[in-house]
């Protein structure tokens, strides 16, 4: 029988999800369908049951249900566990068990840059998006991750968090210079006329600057950061990484990670380059 996925979420109506897992499908000749369900906060619970009563293989789930989910599902796998948060439901036949892909997501699409290890790396914020790419770097192998935020105390718990140090947003701007790879996971990049989270005098040519956002394809920080001639990673790689491990754990196929990106940077205006 014809399988089916879904993305929950509110709004939904722009997603990109659809779009990535039916070319998947397609791609692979799998026989499936990926539907966008738009589902208000009050009506997961049912919504959830609905899915399940009419058999989806699969969901994904974003904005604003990835904490209020966990209680809702069979298990959560740790790294989900850990960020307290779910991005991914696979249904085992039995079970529907909560994952997290976008930290991991993000740290393969860092991979594409230059990375070294050993590079000291500066993650700016430290909400919901800041703790996943956090886990992930660690389990990567970075080893030397700081955490800066605008609320210190925030900062100070997910460095504790994951063996990291913490620092104000204002010790990070002067210390700039030291980072080889800067992180930017707030979501002051999302309007193209807000004020940077960080100011970016002080970072060194070559420093690898990467944001989360991949609406719009360049946010203010990320073209900053190219004036002071940093290499820059764009959203697109995260976004694309998070469905890639997601179409994973549902079909057992690595799908194409780079013609999916050159494919979402051209629907999103821009032009793609593979560095
Ligand atoms: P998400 O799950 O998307 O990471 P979140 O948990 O609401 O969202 O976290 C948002 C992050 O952006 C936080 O680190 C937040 O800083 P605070 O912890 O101090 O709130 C940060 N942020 C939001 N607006 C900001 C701004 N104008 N300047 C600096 N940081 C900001």
């Amino acid at each position: 029988m014809k399988k089916w996925y879904a993305v929950i979420g509110e709004p939904i109506a722009h997603s990109l999800s659809p779009y990535m897992h039916e070319t998947w499908f397609k791609e692979h000749g799998i026989d499936a369908a990926y539907i966008p369900v738009q589902v208000k906060p009050a009506d997961l619970e049912k919504a959830f049951f609905a899915l399940k009563t009419l058999g989806v293989s699969g969901f994904n789930i974003t904005l604003p249900h990835k904490e209020s989910i966990l209680p809702l599902l069979d298990h959560i796998d740790e790294t989900a566990s850990a960020m307290n948060a779910v991005n991914t439901v696979v249904f085992d036949g039995e079970n529907y068990v909560g994952f997290n892909t976008d930290g991991d997501g993000f740290v393969q699409s860092l991979f594409a840059a230059p990375v070294k290890l050993s590079a000291r790396v500066l993650v700016i914020g430290a909400g919901g998006a800041a703790r996943g790419i956090s886990y992930a770097l660690k389990r990567s192998g970075f080893s030397d991750i700081v955490i800066a935020n605008r609320t210190i105390a925030r900062a100070e718990e997910l460095a504790r968090d994951i063996g990291g140090s913490a620092m104000t947003l204002a010790d990070a701007e002067k210390s700039l210079g030291d980072f080889g790879i800067i992180i930017q996971t707030t979501s002051v990049g999302l309007s193209t006329d807000q004020a940077l989270p960080i100011s970016l005098e002080n970072v060194k040519s070559g420093t690898i600057a990467a944001d989360i956002i991949y609406n719009p394809l360049e946010t203010p920080f990320l073209i900053k950061a190219k004036e002071q001639g940093c290499h820059t990673v764009n959203g697109v790689g995260m976004f694309v990484g998070q469905g890639a491990i997601a179409f994973e754990k549902w079909t057992g196929i690595k799908p194409d990670m780079e013609k999916m990106k050159e494919l979402i940077t051209n629907k999103l205006g821009g032009q793609y380059v593979n560095k």
